[in-house]
């Protein structure tokens, strides 16, 4: 069995501390072959940074997919373009540095993970930060982006094929299950923060759930101090949004067995935890 364990949006130092302190325990416990992290927003919210990168690996994670955030902090380019980067970008961002899916080796087996960005509710003209302030970064249609992927490695013998696809509408997420069901491992969705109870395998075997939710701070609006979010919808104004670190932890995550031989998930099941930092 390939036994994967995946967490959704780390947000800010607090996601990261909750990283620290809870994966030595989930790792006796589930012994997973691969951890992956969505990093968009692990540097305090925004983006992702050498430095952050490096404090998740420390923590244990392996392997790290993004979303919108991805450009946010200038660095990633970086990051992006390094040799055996750990880090993808969603693969339908058209014309940015890196790569949206990778073929990794874990001792004889062989697992693809591709990360792709929904459209629906998601701006098509996504601002990218840093020195090049003025182009925008467009979508290309992440369902035909998947379908090249999948044909580009048709004849690669790939135990496990795992997508992580970020968006914000859940139609988009169900849509994207179904049209990969029976064809790849698992498919997961990220970005909204919050976790939902529909973790199950699809009819023809893919491990499937809406969103796994964020790790990050507690009692907070999907990781920003609610003050500022619910004055945003009280007075309908600009208020500065502030990350802030708490001492008490969310964390979700999702774990998941996949059966090489049918490559095909055999057990689905989300982890909710609270813990103190
Ligand atoms: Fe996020
Ligand atoms: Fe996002």
């Amino acid at each position: 069995m390939l036994k994967f364990l995946i967490f959704g949006d780390i947000v800010g130092r607090t996601g990261r501390q909750a990283l620290q302190k809870i994966l030595p325990s989930l790792k006796k416990q589930y012994k997973p072959n691969l951890v992956i992290a969505n990093a968009e927003n692990a540097a305090h919210g925004s983006g992702v940074t050498h430095k952050t990168l490096r404090e998740m690996q420390l923590a244990g994670v392996d392997f790290f997919t993004n979303g919108d955030h991805c450009f946010d902090k200038p660095e990633v380019e970086q990051i992006l373009t390094e040799t055996d980067s750990p880090l993808l970008r969603p693969a339908n961002m058209v014309e940015v540095t890196g790569v949206g899916e990778k073929l990794l080796t874990l001792a004889t087996k062989k697992v693809l993970v591709v990360n792709l960005l929904g459209r629906v509710f998601i701006e098509n003209n996504l601002e990218k930060k840093g020195e090049d302030k003025q182009r925008k970064i467009k979508l290309s249609n992440p369902f035909t982006v998947m379908e090249e992927i999948l044909a580009k490695y048709a004849d690669e013998k790939i135990d496990a094929i795992l997508l992580d696809f970020h968006t914000e509408a859940t139609s988009e997420q169900v849509a994207m299950g179904y049209f990969l069901d029976g064809r790849v491992a698992a498919v997961w969705g990220t970005h909204t923060h919050v976790p939902t109870a529909d973790a199950r395998i699809l009819s023809k075997g893919t491990g499937f759930i809406t969103d796994v939710g964020m790790t990050g701070a507690k009692d907070t609006v999907i990781g920003v101090a609610k003050e500022n979010v619910i004055e945003r919808f009280v007075k309908e104004n600009d208020a500065k949004f502030e990350w802030p670190e708490t001492e008490m932890a969310m964390v979700n995550a999702l774990y998941v067995e996949v059966d090489p031989k049918t490559k095909n998930t055999k057990k689905i099941k989300l982890i909710q935890k609270e813990i103190k930092i």
